[in-house]
């Protein structure tokens, strides 16, 4: 049979992505959000699109930090900022999704325009400025919900000249922690916004290390990540990695968007993609299986995913693929790990992490 996905594949390249790249990247952004809420109200729409798209696989299912994902596929976190979607993600294939980032108040954003297409670089210029609804307003919509799939929440400072100072900083990234304590799966604490007052004081690892501390003393017992930036040195990358050890900091996401100096935001898709490969690897050689490692930059197709895999990914995620490429995608890349790995002889998943790194 044709699968489904193919035809939306086409739909989309041909029809729908024409369309939409001609308006205003925030406004498809806005109307994505609006159809997903939509549609997953909808019982029969969810059943027909797991039927269509929820493409599972044994080979593909793994248990990490006690979570069970039934594929690798994620949704970055920076998409579904407010937790709107969460119904209609795991039937279009994700294996989980990552909300946020919330931060300790709500917070508008930064001015418009604050989103830009660089198709020729299969990209995009990121200058949201972390807006969100806020952990309190965020935290209420998910309480007592059921979720189908695991749900991690990424946390941030609140973008504000009033939480630039480091203590400050600190408690608002606390706020939001707290506000998750028992919704969601995991917790990313997003240390690498490029957008916000103050940049990405929580990239320094002697802040790092205060905000690290205070946390700790919260005792959320959840999985937790790091969600890094795209440029750190290597000897921030060993600090880092020590600070994790110290801390019981599960694993990391590689990497958050890309700076450009003298540019406004960061580059997501393509831009980022070579920086994220070089920083599993990177991070993959040191720790190896001892921490997880989450890729993310530049994930447009099965081969994708697959190459960061093999570097040392076990959990991967993506936006800006899904925003090229078109909703299928997510369908495509499961089918496709599974014909890779069959094609390379292996019948698990776990068996290809970081096999060409070591
Ligand atoms: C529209 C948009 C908004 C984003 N907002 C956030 C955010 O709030 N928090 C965060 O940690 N990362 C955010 N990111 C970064 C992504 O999570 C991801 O690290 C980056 O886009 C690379 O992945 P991609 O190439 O698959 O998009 C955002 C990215 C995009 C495209």
């Amino acid at each position: 049979m044709f699968p489904i996905d193919q035809i939306v594949h086409y739909t989309y390249k041909y029809i729908a992505k024409p369309f939409l790249f001609r308006r205003d990247p925030e406004d498809v952004h806005d109307t994505a959000l609006t159809l997903g809420k939509t549609l997953g109200k909808s019982v029969l729409v969810k059943s027909f699109f797991r039927v269509c798209f929820g493409h599972q696989d044994d080979s593909l299912r793994q248990t990490v930090c006690g979570i069970t994902f039934q594929n690798p596929i994620g949704l970055a976190a920076g998409f579904d900022k407010n937790a709107d979607i969460l119904d209609i993600l795991p039937t279009i294939g994700f294996g989980y999704a990552e909300v946020g980032s919330v931060t300790g108040g709500a917070c508008v954003g930064n001015a418009k325009p604050r989103l830009w297409r660089i198709p020729e670089e299969k990209s995009l210029r990121v200058y949201y400025g972390l807006k969100n609804d806020g952990a309190e307003a965020i935290s209420a919509r998910l309480k007592g919900k059921t979720f189908t799939f695991p749900v991690g929440v990424s946390i941030a400072k609140t973008n504000s000249p009033a939480t630039v100072e480091t203590e400050q900083g600190i408690a608002d990234y606390m706020k939001a922690a707290e506000a998750f304590r028992d919704i969601g799966d995991y917790i990313t604490i997003n240390t690498s916004c490029p957008n916000a007052f103050g940049g990405e004081a929580f990239s320094d690892p002697a802040r790092l290390e205060l905000l690290l501390k205070a946390y700790r003393e919260l005792k959320i017992h959840k999985p937790t990540f790091l969600k890094l930036a795209a440029d750190l040195t290597h000897e921030q990358l060993d600090q880092i990695i020590e600070l994790s050890n110290t801390y019981n900091i599960d694993g990391f996401i590689c990497t958050n968007l890309k700076k450009e100096a003298g540019e406004k935001g960061g580059l997501s898709g393509k831009s980022v993609a070579s920086l994220s490969d070089d920083m599993i690897a990177n991070i993959y050689k040191k720790v190896g299986k001892k921490k997880v490692i989450i890729g993310c930059g530049g994930i447009f197709s099965g081969e994708d995913a697959y190459r960061k895999i093999r570097k040392g990914a076990t959990l991967v995620q993506l936006i800006t693929g899904m925003i090229y490429e078109g909703p299928q995608l997510i369908s495509e890349i499961n089918r496709d790990l599974v014909r890779l790995l069959k094609q390379d002889g292996y019948t698990h998943i776990s068996e290809v992490i970081g096999i060409n790194t070591l």
